[in-house]
This record gives C-alpha cells, structure tokens and sequence, in this order.
C-alpha cells in the first residue's frame, strides 16, 4: 500500500519536472487567431492600400460572396474560406480584417474588436516586398513584411508591456499563409521574357523569407504556428488557360492538371518543410506545424465525386465569362461579363485562382478539423 501511495504522490512532480525541462507545451486552448496571406486567406475589402483612382479587386463585387455572406466581403470565393472554417473550429468569431488603421478603442482591450484576432492578409499580397520583386507586387505597402509591421503595432496596442504581450500571443494560434502564389504568378504571367528556371529561382528566396518571418514572430513572443503550403496550381483554371498545351504529356491523366506547375508548387512546399524543420530544432518550446493544402486539393481532382463534385467540370471556374476553363482575364468574375454557375458546390474552383466555399472546406476539415476543433476542456 504505502510504495503505491507514493509513486501517486511522486506522479505529479515526475509530470512538473518533465514540462519544466522541455518548457511548457503551448496552449491548445486558443483564445486568438492572425493571419497572413493573399487572396486566399484575406477577409475584407482593402480600404487604405487601394491608391486612389484604382478599382477595388474584382472580389469586392457580386456575385462573391453569394453562397454564405449574400453580399461580397472582400473575401475572393462564394462564401467562407478556409481560415473562415478554422475559426469556427476554434469558436472564435469570423476574423476582422486589419490594414494598419488606428484602433479607436486601443486602450480598452476588452472592447477592442480584434481581441480575438484579426486577418493581416491583403488580396495580391507577395511574400518578398515590391523592391525585391522587380515592382511586381499587386497591392501597394501589403508584403508579408508589412502585414508583420501591422500585426506587431496591433498586438503592441492591445498589450502594450511585453509580458502582456507573451502571456496573450501563447494563447494565439497563427496562419502564416499561403503566401508566396502572388509573388511566382507576376513573375511567370506578367513578364513573357521571364524563364521558368528565373521562377523557380524565386521558390529559395520566399521560403527563406517565410522562415524568417516565423523567427521574427518568434522573437517577438508568439508560439503557435500553422504554416500552409502552396496549392497545386497546376490545377487553377488561369494556369490552364495561359499554359495550355496540345502535348498530352504536359497534362497528369489523374488530375487533368498541368504537371510542371503542380511540380512548381510541390517544390516550394519541400523548401517550406525544410525551413520549418530547421526553425523546429532551433526553437523546441514553439510548435511549428505545415498544413497540407496541396494533397487535399489533389486529392479532390482524383476522386471528385467523394465531394460532391462534377469531374467534367472541375477544372473550370464556376464564375467567369467563358473559354475552354471559364476563365477570360478580359472580363473575370465580379467584373461586367462574367456570371456565375447555378450549383458552385458541385465545382472546386470558384474563380481563376480560388476554390468555392465547398472546396474550402474540404480543404480545412483535412487539414484542421481534428487537431484544431475546440475541446470542451478548453471553456475556462
Ligand atoms: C503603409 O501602411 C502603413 C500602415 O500599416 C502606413 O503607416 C504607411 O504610411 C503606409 N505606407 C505607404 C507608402 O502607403
Ligand atoms: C472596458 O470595456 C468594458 C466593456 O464595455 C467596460 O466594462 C470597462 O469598464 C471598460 N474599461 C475601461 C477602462 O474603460
Ligand atoms: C526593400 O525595402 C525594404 C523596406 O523599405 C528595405 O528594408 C530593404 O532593404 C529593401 N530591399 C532591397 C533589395 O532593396
Ligand atoms: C522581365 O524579365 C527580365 C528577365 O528577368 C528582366 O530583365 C526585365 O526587367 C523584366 N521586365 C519587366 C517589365 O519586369
Ligand atoms: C511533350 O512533352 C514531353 C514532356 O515535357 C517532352 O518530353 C516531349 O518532347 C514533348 N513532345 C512534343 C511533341 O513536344
């Protein structure tokens, strides 16, 4: 009786000494989400990048937004996107955008209305600033490094000491991404002269940046990290129109895709797992994870009909204005001449370059639901 008695007693600090030589684990009981990215993950129609004189993008027009919001709220498909999705596993509220504006009301956290977070990401975003790019950016002032800057002014205002700061940010889960489409789409789509090996030299320079940007973070207190990767786009309706091929060869039979641009995304994703890898071994108190969009969106293109999708149709966009994928860049979706199909749940993509609210949360529920779906443990 009294040996069993004291190995019970003995448990609990066995437990104690374990945490305290590995340093705590982080929170699983998240409280915030940020997030950064371009089109894919951004939430609301740009406001302060916009220079004056320019349209809004195309995705602040009907018909997005039809299927969940019945309006358009910047977010470029029919409804929810997939960061949408991770808040909602989480219970969080859908996130604000936030561009760098004044927070009225800064020095009242509890009121503040990105207490639980907000969305730093821009449609057009690059992960390399304009300078690097060769001017090539979409946005003004929206690279990753800026929507950075934001985020630390932000979090700054809200928690203006440092152990505030850290105590919050342990709680905070982070979406770093997808980021990086934006910069390698201008460079092959923008510029005819550039050479598929000038492309893929970028593919180094933003996976560093990536991984340069998660130490920054981690420098600045925050612990929790999903990190996507790019999707396969090889399989966008605008790559399929621009590098369309009449050799077979060009095409993967499973998918319908073109094999060198999924080739193209699965490289920068190896890159980016390798830059999480070396930033894991630096940093063991902060949990690093990849999040695998690219397998789930090939995985929808093989077998389709398990989501609910037409394969004769699931290579073309479900908004546009015609041409052999439903995409003519002379008039795309949210512009005059382009409609919309009347079923985008049976199409994974909504428009040239993103998936509809059904594919989206295909992709989430993958690669989030289960190691992301708020515990019953975690109310207080
Ligand atoms: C970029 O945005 C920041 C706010 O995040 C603002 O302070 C700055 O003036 C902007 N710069 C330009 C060139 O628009
Ligand atoms: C902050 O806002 C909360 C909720 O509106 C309110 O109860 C509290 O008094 C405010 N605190 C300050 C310092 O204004
Ligand atoms: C690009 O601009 C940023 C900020 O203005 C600066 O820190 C960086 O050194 C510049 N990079 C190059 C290659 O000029
Ligand atoms: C196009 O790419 C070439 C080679 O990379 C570069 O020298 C040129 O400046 C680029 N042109 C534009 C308009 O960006
Ligand atoms: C078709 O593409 C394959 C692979 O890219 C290449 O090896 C082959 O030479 C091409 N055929 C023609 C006729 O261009």
């Amino acid at each position: 009786m009294a040996p069993f008695v004291a190995i019970l007693l003995f448990l609990p600090f066995l437990a104690a000494g374990f945490t305290a030589a590995a340093a705590p684990p982080p929170s699983k009981c998240y409280t915030s989400l940020f997030s950064f990215g371009d089109s894919a993950t951004a939430t609301g129609i740009q406001k302060t990048d916009n220079t004056p004189g320019t349209t809004a993008p195309h995705c602040a027009f009907p018909p997005y937004g039809e299927s969940f919001f019945h309006k358009p709220t910047g977010r470029c498909s029919d409804g929810r996107t997939i960061v949408d999705f991770l808040s909602q596993y989480l219970r969080l509220p859908l996130l604000p955008p936030y561009w760098g504006e004044t927070i009225p009301a800064a020095a009242n956290a509890t009121k503040n209305p990105y207490s639980h977070g907000a969305n730093l990401a821009v449609v057009s975003a690059t992960a390399l600033d304009s300078n690097e790019t060769g001017g090539a950016s979409g946005c003004r002032n929206c690279s990753l490094s800026v929507q950075i800057n934001r985020f630390k002014t932000l979090i700054n205002s809200l928690h203006p000491t440092s152990a505030k700061r850290r105590a919050y940010l342990k709680k905070s889960l982070i979406l770093l991404g997808e980021i990086g489409g934006v910069d390698y789409q201008r460079a092959s789509f923008r510029n005819t002269t550039t050479s598929q090996s000038q492309v893929e030299s970028l593919i180094p320079l933003v996976t560093k940046r990536i991984g340069a940007v998660i130490e920054d973070l981690i420098e600045f207190g925050a612990v929790n990290f999903v990190v996507p990767g790019d999707f396969p786009k090889g399989c966008f309706p605008s790559y399929l129109t621009k590098f369309q091929s009449s050799n077979q060869s060009d095409y993967d039979p499973t998918t319908g895709c073109l094999v060198y641009h999924n080739w193209f995304s699965a490289r920068h994703n190896k890159l980016l797992k390798k830059e999480i890898e070396r930033i894991r071994k630096l940093h063991r108190h902060v949990s690093v994870r990849y999040a695998d969009y690219f397998s789930t969106g090939i995985r929808m293109h093989r077998n389709p009909e398990k989501y609910g999708i037409v394969k004769a149709t699931m290579n073309k966009a479900c908004c546009g204005a015609g041409g052999p994928y439903n995409y003519n860049p002379a008039a795309v979706c949210g512009r005059v001449g382009a409609v919309a199909c009347g079923n985008p749940k049976a199409y994974i993509k909504w428009d040239d370059h993103h998936y509809t609210e059904a594919a989206n949360r295909v992709i989430a529920g993958a690669v989030f639901k289960r190691r992301f779906q708020y515990r019953t443990a975690c109310r207080n």
